[in-house]
This record gives C-alpha cells, structure tokens and sequence, in this order.
C-alpha cells in the first residue's frame, strides 16, 4: 500500500502564484540589498557613505531576504519536488546559492568591512554579482528548460 500524501500547497491555484511573488520579493530585498554593497566596492554610487557602513546599514535587510527566499523557495520546491530536483538548472542555482552565501558571509564581508576600494575590493565585488545573477537566471531558466 503506498502511502498518498497530498501536498496543501496544491490545494489552491492561488497558494503557488502567491508563494512565488513572495520569493520575487524577497529576491529583490536580499540580491537589492546585496548589488547596492557590490556597487559601493565598485565605486559606482553612495561615494559619501564608506563600504562598511554602507554594509553595516543593508545587513540586516539582506538577512531579511536571505530568511523569506529560504522559507519560500523550499515550498516553491515542494509543490512538485521531481519536476525540480531532476532539472539541472535547480541543481545549479542552488550549487551557486551555496557558493554565493558563503562568499556574501566570508570574503565580501571581510572586504566590504575593510572600507578597502582598491582592485580586490573591485574583484570581490564582481564574483559577488556574478553569482548572485546566476542565481537569479537559475530561478527564471529553471521554469523553461
Ligand atoms: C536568495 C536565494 C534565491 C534567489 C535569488 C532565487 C531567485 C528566484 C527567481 C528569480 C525565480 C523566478 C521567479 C519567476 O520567474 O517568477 C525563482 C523561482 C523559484 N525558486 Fe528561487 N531563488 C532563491 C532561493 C531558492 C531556494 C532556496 C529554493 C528551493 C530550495 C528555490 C526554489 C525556487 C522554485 C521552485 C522556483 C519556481 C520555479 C517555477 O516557476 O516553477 N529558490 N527563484
């Protein structure tokens, strides 16, 4: 006899839509939040504020965005766990979400707190954006391939 467990979340046609605007939005506080940082080591906009307070006054919006993308995307994920799992394109967001956490909570953060702006700072700063954006095309692609 095997066990049939019916997943709430496909109850409503509703709940998936609205799950989904809730990641959206939560995608824009964190990566937001996270690229305004990035821009900063760049030198590209807030010159009057430094790196690190700058970083000091978005952490706590990132880690908002971080928690509501870590809560809504695993019940994204559970509408339809095969359909995802199996799709290479998740397995790759998430592979670059791991990375992209780490590098945000170790490397950047050492830099970004520094207050340095030379070319490390620069290197730093384009890494971080470059996974953070693959996530994101990880999230949109992921729908389509
Ligand atoms: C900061 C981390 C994350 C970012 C930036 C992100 C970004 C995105 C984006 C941009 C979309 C496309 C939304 C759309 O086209 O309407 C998406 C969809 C999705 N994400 Fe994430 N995501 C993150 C974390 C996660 C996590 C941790 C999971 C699951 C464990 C996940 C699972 C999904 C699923 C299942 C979808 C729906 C795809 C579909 O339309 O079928 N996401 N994500």
């Amino acid at each position: 006899m095997i066990l049939q467990v019916t997943n709430p979340l496909n109850s409503s046609e509703l709940i998936f839509p609205t799950l989904e605007c809730i990641h959206i939005a939560g995608f824009a506080l964190s990566v937001g939040t996270i690229a305004i940082v990035d821009f900063r080591l760049l030198g590209l906009g807030m010159n009057h504020q430094s790196t690190a307070e700058v970083a000091a006054d978005l952490a706590p919006w990132t880690l908002l965005g971080l928690v509501v993308m870590l809560t809504s995307g695993p019940l994204l994920f559970s509408s339809d766990p095969d359909m995802y799992y199996l799709n290479w394109v998740f397995d790759l967001k998430m592979v670059l979400l791991l990375l992209a956490i780490i590098f945000n909570y170790t490397i950047r953060r050492k830099t970004a707190y520094s207050g340095k702006s030379g070319t490390r700072a620069k290197v730093v700063a384009c890494v971080s954006i470059t996974l953070w954006v693959g996530v994101v095309f990880g999230g949109i692609f992921l729908a389509f391939i």
